[in-house]
């Protein structure tokens, strides 16, 4: 089983492979969001942004960024959780 390490929290938790890291971080009571972001967000479709994360590791341990999120975070390491797959071990911080 996969274990995402949350960096800020600074909590280590179990995931299966192929489960979506919003839904994941919402499982734990890991927030992704802060402010009006939190009640005001795409619930996990991939519109809003406010789930960023940026991920250290394999880029294999996820699965691969659709087009929205690689026109919008070219050249970073940051995600939409809600678009990403946990594949194997990860290092995630949130809001960065
Ligand atoms: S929850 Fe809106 S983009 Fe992820």
């Amino acid at each position: 089983m996969p274990r995402v390490h949350f960096e800020r929290e600074n909590r280590t938790v179990q995931a299966r492979v192929g489960e979506n890291l919003w839904r994941l971080a919402r499982k734990h009571d890991i927030k992704l969001s802060s402010g009006l972001r939190k009640w005001l967000h795409c619930r996990g479709r991939g519109f809003c942004g406010g789930c960023r994360v940026r991920i250290d590791g394999d880029a294999a341990a996820t699965n691969e960024r659709w087009t929205w999120e690689e026109l919008r975070f070219a050249d970073t390491d940051v995600r939409l959780a809600c678009q990403c797959e946990v594949r194997g071990d990860l290092k995630v911080t949130t809001q960065p």
